[in-house]
């Protein structure tokens, strides 16, 4: 293996990335090193790059945190990574790792804790592979920030609803599967030309967010089915007050719970009887390393296995490597609409 690697380099806050060299690193005793070939992008990368926020501790510094590509070379304490030399996915995040630029996704080589690294199957492109890590992640936080284990399995008995509004955005569409695989009856929201793609991943009725009788069309739904709506997952900016009118009447004299995953949760929208919280993962570094290896050792690599998960949603290749990364995140800021960008390296 080379003893230097290139990587896009965000050199100071505000950008823009710079391609250069950079050390190959030796991974620790619990880490994986992965040889990059495919980075999808998030909306967090292009605040890391444009705003320094979420914080960026250390500069030069790697962002990004999703990738697939191949092991490169595995930790002395590791035992549960994909074998050296196969394909993987990679929660490659600096964010979890102190600004460690070692730990950024965007470069050829980049290092990653076990517990974000599974193994990719064969059926299933580099592209398709780094569509996972940061979305499967946030859309499984969800749940366990508003108390709901992952290895919850209701029964059609239970009647248990959700609301997971922002249903074609990356996050939602895993989202929509994994409470799909837990049981519940899934409502959501999206575009109309996302619907039928959001039925196939396990919506049971997908609502226009864009028509103004939109909450009562949920609400109608809800008693109709005969179900206990009183959980919901905001994904996506302006989702907050909907949900809440929705929920107000479908809660019932029972206490709702809400995962909000846009920072900051905006002032103003509450309602009595509603828990609001912001969506994370642990924050204790060992809880957190636990809920890593259950999203991705045990929800996503079984899901993956059983063919109960799929890759969501659809690939975005966008043109040039680690040099086109700004322009992508660019594109990325302009808006997507059920797609996600991925750059190839
Ligand atoms: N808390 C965390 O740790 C964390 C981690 C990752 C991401 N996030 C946040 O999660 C959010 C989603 O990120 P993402 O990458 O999944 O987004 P994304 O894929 O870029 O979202 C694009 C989609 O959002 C949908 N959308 C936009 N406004 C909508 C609305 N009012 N109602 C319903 N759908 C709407 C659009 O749906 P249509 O195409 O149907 O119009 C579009 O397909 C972002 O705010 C991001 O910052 C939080």
């Amino acid at each position: 293996m080379d003893e230097k690697h290139q990587a896009a380099i965000l050199l100071q806050k505000g950008g823009p990335l710079s391609v250069g060299e950079r050390a190959t690193p030796e991974p620790g005793p619990n880490e994986v090193l992965i040889q990059v070939k495919a980075i999808a992008l998030n909306i967090v990368d292009s605040f890391q790059r444009d705003f320094g926020m979420p914080p960026v501790p250390i500069y030069p510094a790697v962002i990004g945190s999703d990738v697939a590509g191949l092991v490169a070379k595995v930790g002395s304490n590791v035992s549960n990574a994909p074998p050296l030399g196969s394909r993987a996915i990679a929660f490659a995040s600096s964010f979890y790792q102190n600004g460690s630029p070692d730990h950024g996704a965007f470069q050829k080589y980049a290092l990653a804790q076990s517990e974000g690294v599974i193994r990719l199957p064969d059926a299933l492109s580099f592209e398709e592979g780094a569509l996972f890590p940061l979305a499967v992640l946030t859309a499984l936080s969800a749940w366990t920030t508003v108390g709901i284990p992952l290895d919850t399995k209701y029964t059609p008995q239970d009647k248990q609803a959700v609301l997971i509004w922002g249903g074609a955005s990356s996050v939602g569409t895993f989202a929509v599967q994994s409470a799909k695989s837990m049981g519940f009856t899934v409502y959501t929201t999206a575009s109309p030309k996302h619907h039928e793609y959001l039925k196939k991943l396990g919506a049971d009725v997908v609502f226009d967010y864009k028509t103004s009788d939109v909450v009562s069309q949920i609400i109608d739904t809800a008693k109709k089915d005969g179900v206990i709506l009183r959980t919901a997952h905001c994904v996506v900016h302006g989702s907050l007050q909907p949900t809440l009118d929705v929920l107000k009447i479908t809660k019932g004299d029972a206490v709702a719970k809400v995962a909000h995953s846009p920072f900051p949760i905006p002032e103003g929208p509450t309602l009595d009887g509603a828990e609001i919280k912001f969506n994370l993962p642990p924050m204790d570094p060992a809880e957190r390393n636990e809920h890593m290896y259950k999203c991705f050792h045990l929800w996503l690599q079984n899901g993956l296995k059983s063919g109960t998960v799929v890759p969501s949603p659809r690939v975005q290749v966008e043109a040039g490597g680690l040099e086109g990364l700004n322009k992508a995140l660019d594109t990325l800021k302009a808006g997507v609409s059920g797609t996600k960008i991925v750059v190839q390296v």
